[in-house]
């Protein structure tokens, strides 16, 4: 058994793994990738200051978000495919973050669906919905994630059009998949992943596939997914579907000091400052960079949370202490997931509180609610540069 002590060892492991098409799934961001790049490279221009004799007894990482109780403000972000990493994937991931008392997130491009995960776990969950222009199934969707028990929904506002990835379009990833020889070639090599795989039968995406207009097997997705999307999406249109639903609401992507506002207007619950992971706009601001305005725009309206660029602790403490009352890591349980199932999402979890417990008492501080700008030493020009 391999000694885990950072994201970075859960992540080669999930590459020595997982088929090649998944793991650079997870693994990419949009053309260039600068903003995929910059969302963990301005987090590193960040430092800390270091306090010494001060008191470190007694810490505490235990928060909320959304008024709901969490281990630490660290939640599981909704990543699509999330069962192809590893069998069963999602369940895994909901059972590890369960335990460890963090919000999981169901991506309606799950592989297991609302049901299964529901069926096959204990804590509730939060679920996430794009904007669709089906009407019909939006509403399907909302009663079953209450017939789930969800505890919160997080709708998506930035992937209505998808930006391109060129390794998901040279690995012939889509749906269904088109298999190249090399990928193939590649399966053949992750027998642990394809013995698993053969043995569920949860290998398509479970809350489409039986339940979309039209979409009876796999091979009819790709057609749905091209024209599900609804490219006419206005603020008119997520309040309606903010309507749908009558528990918390958290709008997902948000980048802008305006867009926040609005976002704030509507009632979201939270918002989350988040470029998709540098899935979509290229060449968007990191979303570290982009926390500060919205801060100063809304920080005392409505709950900030912060998405994309976290592989550590250390993150975490550095958006905490900017002003996010929560942040969320995708690829980070993912690796954890890809490399070893469900413990590995826990060891994802163990390793990034670890480093956020230990980082603050070096940083002479005791309670992750009782963080500021302080404990930073933030480049000079990193607010102010993009005006
Ligand atoms: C979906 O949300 C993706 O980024 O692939």
């Amino acid at each position: 058994m391999p000694v885990i002590t950072t994201i970075a060892d859960l992540k080669r492991l999930h590459k020595r793994r997982t088929p090649k098409m998944f793991y650079d799934y997870a693994e990419s961001g949009s053309w260039t990738e600068q903003t995929f790049r910059e969302n963990t490279s301005d987090f590193d221009q960040i430092r800390f200051k270091q306090r010494v004799a001060v008191d470190m007894t007694n810490r505490n990482t235990a928060s909320q978000m959304i008024g709901q109780d969490v281990a630490m403000p660290v939640a599981l972000a909704p990543v699509g495919l999330t069962g192809m990493q590893c069998a069963d994937g999602e369940i895994k991931a909901a059972r590890a973050a369960g335990k460890f008392g963090v919000p999981f997130t169901l991506s309606t491009m799950s592989i297991c669906s609302i049901e299964d995960v529901a069926e096959n776990t204990t804590n509730p969950f939060w679920f996430q919905v794009y904007t669709l222009k089906d009407d019909d199934f939006m509403k399907r969707l909302f009663d079953r994630a209450r017939a789930a028990k969800c505890s919160a929904i997080v709708i998506t506002l930035d992937l209505q059009i998808m930006g391109q990835r060129h390794k998901d379009l040279k690995n012939g990833l889509s749906a269904p998949p088109k298999f190249t020889a090399a990928s193939i070639a590649d399966l053949a090599t992750k027998w642990g992943w394809g013995i698993e795989m053969l043995q569920t039968k949860r290998r398509f995406f479970g809350n489409i596939v039986g339940h979309a207009k039209g979409v009876t097997d796999p091979s009819s997705l790709a057609s749905w997914i091209a024209e599900a999307f609804d490219h006419a999406l206005d603020w008119e249109r997520v309040a309606q579907l903010m309507k749908m639903w009558d528990g918390p609401v958290i709008l997902k992507g948000i980048m802008d000091a305006d867009d926040a506002r609005k976002a704030a207007e509507l009632g979201a619950d939270a918002i989350i400052v988040s470029n998709h992971g540098g899935r979509q706009l290229d060449g968007a601001l990191s979303s570290i960079r982009a926390l500060p305005a919205i801060m100063d725009a809304v920080g005392d309206k409505v709950e900030v949370h912060l998405d994309s660029g976290i592989r550590s602790g250390q993150d975490v403490l550095k958006a905490l202490a900017m002003g996010a009352k929560g942040t969320y890591i995708g690829r980070a349980f993912v690796n954890g997931l890809g490399a070893m199932g469900e413990k590995g999402v826990t060891s994802a979890l163990e390793v990034i509180h670890k480093e956020l417990d230990l980082t603050m008492a070096l940083c002479g501080r005791r309670d992750v609610n009782k963080l500021d700008k302080d404990i930073l030493l933030i480049p000079q020009d990193f607010e102010g540069r993009w005006q």
